[in-house]
């Protein structure tokens, strides 16, 4: 049989290539029947053996090698923590050459699965014993969640005893479509707190998700301190949409939430939106307006009628001392600097603006994001732009040139992945003015087609962004996030062939109790048969 694009290349082992018989089960889940499992993100293959299963009990122990890294030494921690009640558990250190007693769950770091990437894993679970191999931490952390997917949701209650966890004898064999599986938080509009930024994150583990971008920075408040300019936060972070207190991470608390996704394998990007929805960095610096006038504090909802002076030397100061700090956050390779609906400024203003910050961003090692309208400006092809306008206006998006460039394109279409879009004409947050976006619609979609002139290859995944304009509290915002997020995870995560609306839905069904269990505030759509 041909594989599917980027399958790992089974040469290595024959435990793997026997998995390589056809999958007709995952076949049958996209065309609709019962599903057997209700793992979202589909796999790439799972088989079942017609029967056996592998029961865990509050003893069952977790092996990692002897030798194994922190970050290997974490995903065993995981996992024997949400196996036992109660306290977190370690996992215990087997060398490799030893096997392991029966009835243990083990964890192999293995070189050979290259071709899987950092991603990928192989699950394998037989009646004395379960494996997950992967050539990364990354990959056994997934393993580990598909493992928890095919336990009973009753494995979310942490504290239940005697939980029955029964996992059915099988083998995954599983590896992400896109590297970019993503999701946006505005904590601009309102300031959601650090606590609740670790609940989303928890969600997006349990689906497979790897990016989250903080949108950090908007009209109505600045949500990240910045030591060089403190003003920022001192004034441009007391007030919100609707005039509420406001708020910000300072940076210890912005280091914590780093860390803690880096545990869950995702990465945060930050984004500080620039030259346009700037008001609240504007009324705390007024030498980034041309006339050196500070404007109020704005917590209205319009857009567009900021931006920051593109014509003084004090500007691109400000953009270096602000770069300068988050490149020091951030671990990983991205800063994302908006570019979004600016409205102020001519066209050779903007582009300008852009293609200097480009270099400011650069000059610290880090790759520059921007939203669709940056794709015009001469980039770098490192830098990567953020597709955000509808099927309507995609006439219009420019993402093609950056393409043209050899560059980059994440696909965050409006009218599918805003997150804030209301599910129907009945519900009560979020807007509409990318129209209504049923899970359905959110799902079905192809992300590597839908710009007609960005070649497939350039894509390289998908993020759903959450505006905060209308939600004030965590429950609001899982409420439009969930489950439309978990949709878009499964359109990030997995093969054209093994997805399918009908498939989807019954799978997402059986997460209902899952997703109660874990307080998510999710809404029970009616398009899917809950649980
Ligand atoms: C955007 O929605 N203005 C990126």
């Amino acid at each position: 049989m041909r594989l599917p694009p980027r399958l790992p290349v089974l040469r290595m082992l024959p435990l793997v290539a026997a998995l390589l018989v056809p999958a007709p089960i995952t076949a049958a889940v996209a065309q609709g029947a019962a599903p057997r499992h209700a793992i979202i993100p589909a796999p790439n293959r799972i088989e079942f053996a017609r029967s056996g299963t592998f029961t865990i009990t509050d003893s069952t122990p977790v092996f990692i090698a002897a030798d194994a890294d922190d970050d290997t030494e974490r995903v065993g921690r995981q996992l024997a923590t949400m196996l036992g009640p109660g306290a977190t558990r370690a996992a215990r250190r087997l060398p490799e050459a030893v096997r392991a007693p029966a009835g243990a769950i083990r964890l192999v770091r293995d070189e050979r699965f290259e071709d899987a990437g950092a991603e990928g894993y192989v699950l394998d679970v037989r009646t004395d014993g379960v494996t997950i191999r992967a050539r990364e931490a990354a990959g056994l952390f997934y393993g580990v969640q598909t493992l928890r997917q095919l336990l009973p949701w009753s494995i979310e209650h942490r504290a239940a005893l005697a939980r029955r966890l029964v996992l059915p004898v099988g083998e995954v064999v599983d590896v992400p479509r896109f590297a970019w599986r993503g999701a946006m938080l505005d904590v601009a509009r309102h300031f959601l707190p650090p606590a609740d930024v670790k609940r989303y994150l928890d969600v997006m583990a349990l689906y497979k998700l790897n990016m989250l971008h903080l949108h950090l920075a908007d009209d109505q408040g600045w949500r990240l301190e910045i030591l060089s300019r403190p003003n920022l936060t001192r004034h441009g972070a007391s007030t919100q949409v609707g005039g509420g207190a406001g708020g910000f991470y300072t940076q210890a608390e912005y280091r914590d939430l780093v860390a803690y996704a880096a545990a869950r394998h995702i990465m945060i990007v930050p984004e500080i939106d620039m030259p346009g929805h700037t008001n609240a960095a504007l009324a705390s610096y007024p030498e980034l307006t041309c006339d050196g006038v500070a404007p109020p504090l704005y917590t209205g909802i319009r857009v567009g009628f900021s931006a920051m002076c593109p014509s003084k030397e004090s500007t691109y100061k400000f953009v270096e001392d602000v770069v300068l700090e988050l490149a020091e956050l951030t671990p990983g390779p991205y800063l994302h600097l908006g570019g979004d609906e600016v409205e102020k400024l001519t066209r050779a203003e903007y582009l300008g603006f852009i293609e200097r910050v480009e270099k400011i961003v650069r000059a610290q090692g880090k790759n520059m994001i921007g939203w669709g309208e940056i794709a015009p400006a001469n980039l770098d092809p490192s830098t990567i732009v953020q597709h955000w306008r509808s099927d309507a206006r995609a006439s219009r998006d420019s993402a093609h040139l950056h393409a043209e460039r050899g560059g980059s394109v994440i696909m965050s279409p409006g009218n599918r992945t805003y997150l804030d879009m209301k599910y129907d004409s009945t519900t009560v947050l979020g807007l509409r003015w990318a129209g209504l976006i049923s899970v359905q619609h959110a799902y079905s979609w192809e992300p590597s087609t839908f710009l007609p002139r960005v070649p497939a290859d350039k894509v390289i995944g998908v993020e759903a962004p959450l505006w905060a304009e209308t939600l004030e509290k965590r429950a609001d915002y899982e409420y439009l996030a969930f489950p439309r997020l978990i949709a878009i995870a499964e359109l990030g995560w997995s093969r054209a062939n093994v997805r399918g609306w009908d498939g989807f839905r019954a799978r997402l069904g059986e997460h209902g109790p899952r997703l109660q269990a874990l307080g998510v505030n999710f809404y029970r759509s009616p398009e899917i048969p809950w649980k």
